[in-house]
C-alpha cells in the first residue's frame, strides 16, 4: 500500500532512572502499539522517545556516586534502550537532552524568545521541588511541601530569566475552548482550564544559576535553561527544528499525539503550547493524558518503593503477554490496579485459553481430518455468514477504537471474534462431522472459515503483540506477506486453499497461578510482634488508635449503579491532582442516585484495607450519618472551600 499521510507520535522523555518500572513501560508500549498500528494502516509514521537528562536531581545523584552527570546518564540510557528492545519498542528516534543537536537548538529557541521580548531578566524568590523540577510560590505549597508530590521544597533566591506566560493566558483558554480534541480525555481539559488557567498564569522562571548540569544560556553563561523548557522542546529539536536540516520537522510537525501521564499534562497543555505559539509554530493536534498504574492504591513509583520490574515480567511471561496485559487491562485514560493475579488470569484466560486454544485446536483438526492441508470451502450457511460478517467488520471497529486511543476496547473487539470462533467450533462439532462423508464435506468449509479468521486475528493483534503473529502464520502455513497486511484483514477469503498447516508449540502455556503467585509475589515484611501489655478492652480507644484512621475529603468524579445490587453504588473519588483516583463501593444507592453523587465532596476512610464487593475492588469507605428514626442515610460532607484530599482530623 502506498504511504498515506504522516503520523507523528511521542512519549515523554524519561528521567534517567536506574530501573524503569512497568508504569514507565505503560506510556511507551501504548505509543509503540499506536505507531505500529498506524504503520500497518499505511501511514508514514514517526515515533519519538528519549531521555530528559538535565537538572538538579541528576546533578545531585551523579555527585553522590562520584561520577560526572554525563557518565551517570550514559550508563542509565544504555539500560533504558535495552529495556525498550526487550519490550519490542521500535522507535524511529531516541532523543537525549544532552545530545549536541538538542542543546544547540534549545539555545537558539531561548535566544529567539529573549530577543523578541518574551523572555526577560529578573530575580526569583520562591520554592523549588527537585524531584518534580518545579517552581512554586509560598501560596501554592501544601502544608509547606510540594503540592504535586508532597515532598519537601527548597527556598530559592537567585537572578533568573522569566518567560511571559501570563501574556498568553487568554489566548490559551480560547485555543483550548476552540479545539475540544486538543486535551484528552475531556475531564483533564476541565481541570486545566478551571484549576490552572482561569485562576491566572504567572510568568515562568526559565533559568537557574545554581544548577550547572543543563543547557547554558549562550548569551549569559552563568544561567542554565530551566529543565522543563529544555525538555519540552525535544519534540521539535529531534526533528531538526532550528538546525541546518529541518526536513523531518517540515515533514512531521505538528505532532498528531503527545502521549503522556496525567501528572505532566499541565506542562504539555499550557507551557508547551504557549512556547510554540510564541515561536509562531503550530501546536500538536492532541495531548492525551493517560492514567496511572497503581499498586496497593498508590501510583507505582520508585521513590515509594512499590515498583514492578518489567524485565522480570518479560523474562517470565514474554513481552507479548506483558504488552497485551498493559493495553487490555485498563481503559486508557483511567488509573488501573496492577496485580500479579490479574496479569496471570489474563494470560491464562485470554491468551492460553481463548487465543492459544483456538489456534492449536484448529491446526490439530486440519492435520487430523485433512492431512494438514487447508481445504477449499463449499457454500456458506447462515452460521458461517454470521461469523464471516463479524470477521469482516472487526478491522473497522478496531480502527475506530484505536483512533480514539481506546486500546482495551480495540482488543475486546478482536477477542470477540476469537470467542465467536471458539463458539463456532462447539456449534459445528467437527468431531461429529468427521464421521460421515457428507459431514466431511461440510467440515471443509468449517475448517476454512476458522483458518481464515485466525489469519485475520493474527494481523489485528500484531501492533499490540508483535511476536505472536509470526508464530501463528507459521502454524497456519501462511508465508506470503500479501496475506499479512492490514488491508487484507477485512477481505475474507484471501487465504488460498491448499496451504499446509504445521502444529507448533503452545502459543501461551497455561500457568499454575497459585504456584506462580507463591513464587513471584514479594512476601510482606515481617509484622512487628504484638505488644505484651495490652490495655483492657473497655470500649475506649487512645488518641493513637484514632490517629491511625485517615479521614480525607474526596470529590466524587463518577458514579454508577452496581449491576445486580440495588443498595450499591460504585463511586470514583478524586483526592486531588497528585494522587490516583480510587474506587469505593458504597451502600447508598437507595438514598442517592449516581447523578446526584457526581461532584459531591465526601469524607472517606482513606486507609481502609481494600475489599472486593460484587467483584469490584473497593478502596475505602465514605462516611454517612444514619437516621435511626426514618432509617435513611445522609452523606457526611465538609464546608465549601476544603481542597480535595485534605486530611480530616
Ligand atoms: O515525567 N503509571 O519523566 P518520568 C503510568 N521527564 N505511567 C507512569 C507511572 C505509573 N505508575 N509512572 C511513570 C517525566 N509513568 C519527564 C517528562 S516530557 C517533556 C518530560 C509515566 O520518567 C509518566 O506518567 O517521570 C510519564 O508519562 C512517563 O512515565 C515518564 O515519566
Amino acid at each position: 500500500m502506498p504511504n498515506k499521510e504522516t503520523f507523528y507520535i511521542t512519549t515523554p522523555i524519561y528521567y534517567p532512572s536506574d530501573n524503569l518500572h512497568i508504569g514507565h513501560a505503560y506510556t511507551t508500549v501504548a505509543a509503540d502499539t499506536m505507531a505500529r498500528f498506524k504503520k500497518q494502516e499505511g501511514y508514514d509514521t514517526f515515533f519519538l522517545t528519549g531521555t530528559d537528562e538535565h537538572g538538579q536531581k541528576i546533578e545531585r545523584k551523579a555527585q553522590a556516586k562520584g561520577v560526572t552527570p554525563q557518565a551517570y546518564v550514559d550508563e542509565i540510557v544504555r539500560g533504558i534502550k535495552e529495556l525498550w528492545k526487550l519490550m519490542d519498542v521500535e522507535y524511529d528516534d531516541f532523543i537525549r537532552t544532552s545530545d549536541e543537536r538538542h542543546v544547540k537548538a534549545v539555545q537558539k529557541i531561548f535566544r529567539k524568545l529573549y530577543e523578541q521580548g518574551d523572555i526577560y531578566k529578573g530575580s526569583y524568590e520562591g520554592w523549588y521541588c527537585t524531584p518534580c523540577e518545579s517552581f512554586f510560590t509560598e501560596m501554592q505549597l501544601k502544608d509547606g511541601c510540594c503540592p504535586d508530590c508532597g515532598r519537601p521544597v527548597e527556598k530559592t533566591n537567585e537572578e533568573a530569566y522569566f518567560f511571559k506566560l501570563g501574556k498568553y493566558q487568554q489566548w490559551m483558554i480560547d485555543y483550548i475552548e476552540e479545539h475540544p480534541d486538543f486535551i484528552q480525555p475531556v475531564s483533564r481539559k476541565n481541570e486545566m482550564v478551571n484549576n490552572f488557567l482561569k485562576p491566572g498564569l504567572q510568568d515562568l522562571c526559565v533559568s537557574r544559576t545554581s544548577i550547572k548540569w543543563g543547557v547554558p544560556v549562550d548569551f549569559d553563561e552563568k544561567h542554565t535553561v530551566y529543565v522543563w523548557l529544555d525538555a519540552l522542546t525535544n519534540y521539535i529539536t529531534a526533528l531538526g527544528y532550528a538546525s541546518a536540516d529541518d526536513s523531518l520537522y517540515q515533514k512531521y510537525w505538528p505532532a498528531d499525539i503527545h502521549l503522556i501521564g496525567k501528572e505532566i499534562i499541565r506542562f504539555h497543555t499550557i507551557i508547551w503550547p504557549i512556547i510554540l505559539h510564541a515561536l509562531n509554530l503550530p501546536l500538536p493536534k492532541q495531548v492525551f493524558g493517560h492514567g496511572w498504574l497503581v499498586l496497593d492504591g498508590m501510583k507505582m513509583s520508585k521513590s515509594l518503593g512499590n515498583v514492578v520490574d518489567p524485565v522480570v515480567l518479560c523474562g517470565r511471561y514474554g513481552s507479548d503477554a506483558i504488552r497485551y496485559f498493559l493495553m487490555r487491562e485498563m481503559p486508557f485514560g483511567s488509573d488501573g490496579q496492577f496485580s500479579y493475579e490479574a496479569l496471570l488470569t489474563r494470560i491464562n484466560a485470554d491468551l492460553a485459553n481463548d487465543l492459544g486454544n483456538l489456534v492449536s485446536r484448529t491446526v490439530a483438526m486440519v492435520e487430523k481430518y485433512f492431512d494438514g492441508v487447508v481445504p477449499a470451502h463449499g457454500e456458506w450457511n447462515d452460521t458461517d455468514r454470521l461469523l464471516i460478517a463479524l470477521a469482516e467488520g472487526t478491522p473497522s471497529r478496531v480502527q475506530k477504537h484505536m483512533d480514539e486511543l481506546q486500546f482495551s476496547v480495540a482488543l475486546q473487539d478482536i477477542w470477540q471474534l476469537i470467542g465467536e470462533c471458539n463458539r463456532y467450533i462447539d456449534q459445528n462439532m467437527p468431531w461429529v462431522l468427521a464421521k460421515t462423508e457428507e459431514g466431511k464435506e461440510r467440515l471443509k468449509t468449517v475448517m476454512y472459515v476458522l483458518c481464515e479468521c485466525i489469519r485475520i486475528v493474527a494481523i489485528l493483534i500484531s501492533p499490540t503483540m508483535p511476536r505472536t503473529p509470526a508464530r501463528i502464520f507459521e502454524q497456519l502455513g501462511v508465508s506470503d506477506p500479501a496475506l499479512c497486511g492490514f488491508e487484507t484483514a477485512s477481505r475474507f477469503g484471501m487465504l488460498p486453499a491448499g496451504g499446509r498447516v504445521q502444529k507448533g508449540e503452545a502459543l501461551f502455556p497455561r500457568i499454575d497461578i497459585k504456584k506462580e503467585l507463591a513464587d513471584i509475589v514479594p512476601t510482606p515484611a515481617a509484622q512487628p510482634a504484638p505488644k505484651a501489655d495490652k490495655a483492657p478492652d473497655d470500649g475506649l480507644i487512645s488518641i493513637d488508635d484514632f490517629a491511625r484512621v485517615r479521614l480525607r475529603a474526596a470529590r466524587v468524579t463518577a458514579a454508577e449503579k452496581v449491576e445486580g445490587a440495588d443498595k450499591l453504588l460504585k463511586l470514583t473519588l478524586s483526592l486531588g491532582p497528585g494522587e490516583p483516583e480510587r474506587t469505593v463501593v458504597s451502600g447508598i444507592a437507595k438514598f442517592y442516585s449516581p447523578e446526584e453523587m457526581v461532584g459531591k465532596q465526601v469524607v472517606v476512610v482513606a486507609n481502609l484495607r481494600p475489599a472486593k464487593l460484587r467483584g469490584i475492588r473497593s478502596e475505602g469507605m465514605i462516611l454517612c450519618a444514619s437516621d435511626a428514626h426514618d432509617k435513611t442515610l445522609k452523606l457526611v460532607t465538609v464546608e465549601p472551600g476544603v481542597e480535595d484530599g485534605a486530611e480530616i482530623r
